[in-house]
């Protein structure tokens, strides 16, 4: 049982303990919301500041572990792009993606609550970070990949952290159909995605992060694959407000890719339930999701924030892909959607004036073969390189 938490029914409203096992409604089998039941004791921004820049700096906020599972996840730089631009790399997560925030709270609760094996289905992001993070835990993990599907960078990490990976066909909502199937107490096995409120715990940090270090901007873009970093985002920031340490929330733009956009193409249309399709397609393959299981989270989240949503063609994401990398930031193509994104709101729905934090989720390195590869200059030895280069610079 976690002090100071009880967790609620976001369908039916039931309260159920606040037991990292309880996971979804035992009465609708609604997603359910860990709620901090008072403001903890001493909280303030100097608190926090008095500890290392990470997730732990705000652990007043965040369930109660004897010992963290921790590789210094978050603190991640805000990189400032123009006037009142600013990108938030998750990127250099220790695992290269802002899942990270989310294993180090949910591992640590699964570990001491006797958990012995971890599941997650994954784009390939969560099954990266949580197979680094459990085998840290001494946790075993067992990844359910869409097969075919999953970026070469974060499939080697999957294996390079010695999870067991089984792949299916059909996208990443037939994986996650699996694990919410085969996961339980009864067999001690443990799930790992964003149903799982206690993941979303941790990822909620990125907003305090953001209104730790900037205050709190206009707009926050981010990309929306399973809902579920977009529904952590708005938690933190209300759970700011709601203890007197912002006295603003920021407006949320949510990023879906034109072939995988089944909320982000309904909130535009007005309507309150997303267009699930069974084919998702883009080569953001982070959020190739045709049914995203946090979207009852995340409608609310657009509509309390007075957010938008935007869809981005898959050249748009390259375009881009490709202008974040000329600006030295290497971002993997999901990550680029939140880029595309504002490009597009950015006159319209996003003012000129206005403070922008866009959210880049995962890094370059991620998916090299999104990459586009180009003619090398091609010579052997050093007197021609040397004469070469002569050539291109002179
Ligand atoms: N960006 C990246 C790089 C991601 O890996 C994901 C999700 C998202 C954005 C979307 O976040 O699902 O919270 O809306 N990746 C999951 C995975 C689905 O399995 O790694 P979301």
């Amino acid at each position: 049982m976690l002090p100071n938490y009880e967790l609620k029914c976001v369908k039916c409203g039931y309260f159920m303990e606040a037991d990292p096992w309880n996971i979804l409604c035992s009465k609708c089998g609604g997603l359910l919301e860990p709620v901090i039941v008072k403001k903890p004791l001493g909280v303030s921004w100097p608190l926090f500041r008095a500890r290392k820049f990470s997730v732990w700096r705000y652990k007043e906020l965040l369930p109660k572990v004897r010992s963290p599972v921790t590789m210094g996840e978050g603190g991640t730089p805000l990189i400032r792009l123009g006037d009142d631009l600013w990108l938030k790399f998750e990127g250099v997560n220790p695992t290269g993606s802002f899942k990270d925030r989310g294993m180090t709270v949910a591992i640590s609760l699964a570990r001491e609550r006797g958990a012995k094996n971890v599941i997650c289905a994954s784009t390939g992001n969560t099954a990266a970070s949580m197979a680094a993070y459990a085998s840290r835990a001494g946790l075993r993990s067992f990844v359910v990949l869409p097969r075919g599907k999953v970026a070469r960078g974060k499939l080697a990490q999957a294996i390079l952290h010695g999870a067991v990976i089984i792949e299916v066909d059909g996208p990443f909502d037939v994986a996650l159909d699996a694990v919410m199937m085969a996961a339980g107490r009864e067999i001690g096995l443990y799930p790992l995605n964003s149903f799982n409120p206690w993941r979303l715990e941790g990822q909620k940090t990125l907003a305090y992060e953001i209104a730790d270090e900037l205050g709190v901007p206009d707009w926050i873009v981010l990309p929306i694959g399973n809902a579920g970093n977009i529904s952590a985002i708005w938690k933190g920031f209300t759970e700011l407000k709601n203890f007197g340490l912002i006295n603003r929330l920021p407006k949320l733009a949510g990023i879906q890719a034109a072939g995988a956009a089944p909320i982000a193409k309904a909130f535009k249309d007005g309507r309150d339930m997303p267009y699930f399709t069974d084919q998702p397609e883009t080569l953001a393959t982070a959020i190739r999701i045709g049914r995203p299981v946090n979207w009852p989270k995340a409608f609310k989240a657009l509509r309390e924030s007075r957010g938008v949503t935007e869809v981005v063609t898959d050249e748009e994401i390259s375009e881009a892909h490709r202008s974040l990398g000329r600006m030295g930031i290497g971002v993997e193509p999901a990550s680029a959607a939140s880029f595309a994104g504002y490009l597009k709101l950015k006159g319209a729905e996003i003012g000129d004036d206005e403070k922008v934090v866009l959210i880049a989720t995962g890094h370059a390195l991620k998916d090299p073969d999104a990459i586009p590869h180009v003619e090398t200059v091609r010579v052997s030895g050093a007197e021609e390189v040397a004469s070469a280069l002569r050539r291109m610079i002179l």
